[in-house]
């Protein structure tokens, strides 16, 4: 219907800290919610916030520099957060988490986006 207006909120996960204070005191939506935690701990950060689970992730983690273990946990726990059918795009510089995200979402869809400062690989994948 047009007009009406679906409630939604875009929940930022950062641990920088510097960067989870700029954010904070820039915006002031009240949609926006940022928490500084990591984002391996995504499902009790939504449940903290009486959120359901999660129709869209969008992540730029180095997930090619991290620890294996971290990174499976950031992706296990994304993966978890997810209604079915929800949707993550994940976009890097390398294409190193690719078998990663494979493991945990099975197909991946790979692109790359040459008009992104740097030029980056967009991968793309469905609960
Ligand atoms: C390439 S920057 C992307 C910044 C911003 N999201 C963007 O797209 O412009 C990667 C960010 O991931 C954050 N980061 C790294 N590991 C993280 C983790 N486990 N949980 C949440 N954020 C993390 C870093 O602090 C950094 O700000």
């Amino acid at each position: 219907m047009l007009g009406s207006v679906i409630p939604s909120s875009l929940v930022v996960i950062e641990i920088n800290d510097d960067f989870v204070d700029m954010l904070s005191r820039r915006f002031s939506d009240p949609r926006l919610r940022v928490v500084h935690r990591s984002a391996a701990e995504v499902v009790p950060a939504l449940r903290e916030l009486g959120l359901g689970p999660a129709d869209y992730v969008i992540s730029a983690i180095p997930f090619s520099i991290m620890e294996e273990e971290d990174r499976l946990a950031v992706l296990r726990n994304t993966y978890e957060a997810f209604r079915a059918g929800g949707s993550l795009l994940v976009y890097q510089f390398s294409s190193r988490v690719r078998a990663c995200l494979e493991s945990i979402f099975g197909r991946v869809h790979q692109v790359f986006e040459p008009r992104n400062i740097l030029p980056a690989h967009v991968f793309y994948c469905v609960k």
